[in-house]
């Protein structure tokens, strides 16, 4: 299975897709790293790894289908069969998810449906789960639909939630997870054992 990354940070997540690969855990490749963000972290990593990448920001086109076809063509240029966005923060153009439909996956740091949606990144979510007084958070893998950290869930980890935690304490721990179940969720993917109606998705 070819995966393409899609990020706008540091890329641990993507760090933590790529030790899978090189562990034997996941039957994979990583054919193109596409960031947003010229300075993302996650370009320097695909570039030490040999790793094809592509910085394509909708600000560089004057219009939405002249974006979409460069994704597109991206895309297609590596062969990718499935995408992970691993801290990306844009919306992927429904012209996107469509033709990948089922085959794109986010990592979210809470317990979807709750603390998602626009607005709801980095230490935003960390700080809703705090001021909620919820005892657990976690981490969410889900499919990409048409709405920010809308479809469907294929896996999600829990985490405790302590009493002295501050959104960064709390993000570190849930980050420890999102390493675990990405990979894990990929390799269900890669190894074919992923079924999926409508929102029910189950891994056997
Ligand atoms: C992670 O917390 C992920 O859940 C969220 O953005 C963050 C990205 O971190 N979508 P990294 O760039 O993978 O280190």
């Amino acid at each position: 299975m070819n995966i393409g990354v899609f990020a706008s940070g540091r890329g641990s997540n993507f760090q933590a897709i790529l030790n899978a690969i090189h562990q034997g855990y996941l039957p994979a490749r990583v054919t193109l790293l596409l960031s947003n963000k010229s300075d993302a972290g996650a370009l320097e990593i695909a570039r030490s790894n040999g790793i094809a990448t592509a910085h394509l920001s909708q600000k560089q086109f004057p219009d939405e289908e002249l974006y979409v076809a460069a994704v597109l063509a991206a895309l297609k240029e590596h062969d990718v069969h499935v995408i992970a966005l691993a801290g990306y923060l844009k919306m992927i153009p429904t012209a996107v998810v469509r033709a990948y439909r089922n085959r794109i996956l986010n990592i979210h740091p809470a317990l979807l449906p709750w603390f998602g949606g626009p607005g709801m990144y980095g230490h935003h979510v960390h700080e809703a789960v705090l001021a909620s007084g919820m005892k657990i958070s976690g981490a969410t893998v889900h499919i990409v639909d048409e709405e920010y950290d809308h479809g469907p869930i294929v896996i999600q980890k829990t985490v405790p939630i302590e009493q002295q935690d501050t959104p960064e304490t709390l993000a570190a721990r849930v980050l420890t997870v999102e390493h675990e179940i990405y990979p894990l969720a990929l390799k269900a993917f890669a190894e074919n054992r992923v079924s999926i109606k409508e929102r029910s998705v189950w891994i056997h």
